[in-house]
């Protein structure tokens, strides 16, 4: 099986946790650097999880750079504990990892990837756009180098989480979304209508605890606090699974079933729909004819049923903690 080069950009959160195991446990992806960002936790707090949770995946050698604090305008408003918890892993302690930060920042991070492996680069962004605006600010060519990027984020018919038409990545740095949206590259936008579509329940996550693996267990025991956030929302113990989805759809894993290429603006005025991804879904009454120009692919819907397909990826860390081997591929 072919498999790409990828950068990940997150918020390490207990869905960017997933989706971190995911990517690793997917042959289809060559892991070669992570940026955090601020999001769900500082980028800060949020490297350090990705340090410890590498480690714990026996990854501990991909490196990490620390990004952007702040969004592009304003400050970070403190994250989402109320979601992911104080730490952003749902209050579970992971060991300190003995690796440290990288001596470059995300941005530095991607751009030099993306000159290292021109064209083939694949970027995974899952938290808010920051460190992916400032690498094009960077370096403007970067939309020639990267193969594509997938990015959890916005939404398109469906309402935001943040505000009433804003999804939080995009809410919590708009300025930076518009940049990278609006940038001459092939995107994939995997949106609040396919991310809230797709749940994983009770069940999925007691397999998960009842692994032999320590990657399973852990994300399994996160998920307990995750699950008691969207209790609110949909009413039993279960959540939406954004990041590990973004993760499935660049990894092309997951197909999607509903997925216009169309044109798609972000509001970055300070009215009440600031962050809101206005996506041209008019073609909708047509069966989304082209539009010319258009760089955005926009998932709607998917194909089959994603949650079975996530557990199985992340249940493959037991044998492979038997064997004491670390999951997934790297490309020499
Ligand atoms: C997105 O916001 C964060 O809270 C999640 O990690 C995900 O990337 C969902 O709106
Ligand atoms: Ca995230």
């Amino acid at each position: 099986m072919t498999s790409f080069p990828f950068y990940l950009d997150c918020d390490t959160g207990i869905d960017d946790a997933l989706a971190l195991a995911y990517l690793l446990a997917s042959p289809q992806a060559d892991v070669r650097g992570i940026g955090a960002v601020s999001g769900n936790v500082s980028a800060a707090v949020g490297a350090r999880n990705t340090l410890d949770l590498l480690e714990l995946a026996g990854h501990a050698h991909i490196p990490v750079a620390l990004g952007a604090h702040d969004p592009l305008a304003g400050s970070f408003g403190g994250g989402a504990p109320w979601v992911h918890g104080a730490n952003g892993i749902g209050e579970v302690e992971l060991s300190m990892a003995a690796a440290g930060l990288a001596p470059e920042t995300a941005a530095e991070m991607l751009v030099r990837l993306a000159q290292e492996h021109p064209g083939t680069l694949r970027v995974l962004a899952i938290g808010p756009l920051t460190n992916i605006a400032e690498a094009l600010r960077l370096e403007p060519s970067l939309p020639q180098l990267v193969a594509e990027i997938t990015i959890m984020g916005g939404a398109a018919l469906a309402p935001g989480n943040l505000t009433p038409v804003a999804e939080a990545n995009i809410a919590n740095d708009p300025e930076a979304a518009a940049l990278v949206l609006s940038a001459d590259w092939n995107v994939t936008l995997v949106p609040l209508d396919v991310t809230m579509t797709n749940v994983l329940e009770e069940n999925h996550r007691q397999e998960l605890l009842a692994s032999s693996g320590a990657v399973p267990r852990a994300l399994g025991e996160m998920l307990g606090y995750y699950f008691r956030f969207y209790e609110g929302l949909f009413g039993r113990a279960c959540s939406a699974m954004h990041d590990p989805l973004a993760a499935a759809l660049a990894v092309g894993a997951v197909t999607p079933a509903v997925a216009p290429v169309v044109h798609v603006d972000v509001d970055t005025t300070s009215g009440p729909s600031r962050g809101q991804t206005v996506c041209d879904l008019r073609g909708l009454y047509m069966d989304y004819p082209e539009q010319p120009g258009a760089r955005c692919r926009v998932v709607l819907a998917l194909e089959g049923d994603f949650a079975p397909h996530l557990v199985e990826t992340l249940l493959a860390y037991s044998s492979a903690a038997a064997a004491s081997e670390p999951v997934g591929a790297t490309v020499a």
